[in-house]
């Protein structure tokens, strides 16, 4: 799915609260056999750093399309024994002998999961692991009020398409968790640990879940509208999101985000 413009600055506005599921998806990855470590779509790096000096002997390899989100992760020091890689994850495949493949908030962007996760497991040596955490909020207000704003008729003909086949406003890009074990089990015969868990995420500030989601899932609809267009959109799509997700008299917006994780071994 769609091209590599993403925006560090914005995505990690809210950087604690989106990089939490990520370390607490790494906590759960036990012992490793001998291999290579990936990150796929490692973003600014954060996760990738903390990988590297868990096993600070292994080699690890960074991938990201983003040549933005890359220049971010490179500017902090790099650990000796990882390396960024700008590629696609689209048709990859280990170089290496994988003995983890860890994805935090990025797989959901690929298409073909049913394909997709048996091929990343079959790249791992015997008990390397996947371990992969992404986001299941489709089918609530922060995402659902995008696609009915989209589907308007003034919208439509420029945003329609992003709700059908390959668009990022589809509501399947991540499936029931029981998908997911179904379709790894096969090629998992060390186990599969799989959970989800639902965020309350406390925002503060002025339109708090636009920010938040202008950062990751409204970031390809932004990018078809003209410039001057997108105002509108986005004061339309605020005053949705106010009424799905109030403001407090605290000032504070709780907003849940639901979030899929599993650690799965070959
Ligand atoms: C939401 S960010 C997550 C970044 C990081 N894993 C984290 O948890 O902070 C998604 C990342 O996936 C990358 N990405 C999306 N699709 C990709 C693809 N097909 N190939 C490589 N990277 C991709 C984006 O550039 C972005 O950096």
């Amino acid at each position: 799915m769609d091209s590599a413009a993403w925006n560090p600055a914005q995505y990690l506005k809210f950087g604690d609260a989106r990089l939490r599921p990520g370390f607490e998806l790494l906590a759960r990855v036990g012992e490793l056999p001998p291999g290579v470590l990936y990150d796929l779509g490692c973003g600014t790096g954060d996760h990738a750093r903390a990988i590297a000096a868990r096993w600070s002997e292994r080699k690890l390899v960074a991938l990201d399309h983003s040549p933005d989100m890359l220049r971010k992760a490179q500017g902090k020091p790099t650990p000796t024994n990882l390396s960024w890689l700008e590629a696609d994850i689209a048709g990859w495949s280990a170089p290496e002998p994988a003995a983890l493949i860890y994805s935090n908030a990025t797989l959901h962007w690929l298409p073909d999961h049913a394909r997709l996760f048996p091929h990343l497991l079959t790249q791992l040596v015997s008990g390397g692991v996947l371990a992969v955490q992404m986001p299941a909020n489709f089918h609530e207000p922060s995402h659902t009020l995008i696609r009915e704003l989209a589907l308007e008729p003034r919208y439509r003909a420029k945003l329609g398409p992003l709700t059908g086949p390959g668009g990022s406003l589809r509501d399947d890009l991540v499936a029931a968790p029981e998908f997911y074990y179904g379709v790894m089990a096969p090629f998992a015969s060390g186990g599969i640990d799989l959970w989800q868990t639902v965020y309350t995420t406390v925002l503060s500030g002025e339109r708090p879940v636009l920010e938040w989601i202008k950062g990751s899932i409204l970031r390809p609809t932004l990018d078809r509208l003209a410039e001057a267009e997108r105002p509108a959109f986005e004061d339309e799509l605020a005053a949705r999101l106010a009424e799905a997700y109030p403001k407090r008299g605290d000032g504070i917006t709780l907003f849940p985000f639901r979030r899929i994780f599993f650690v799965a071994r070959r």
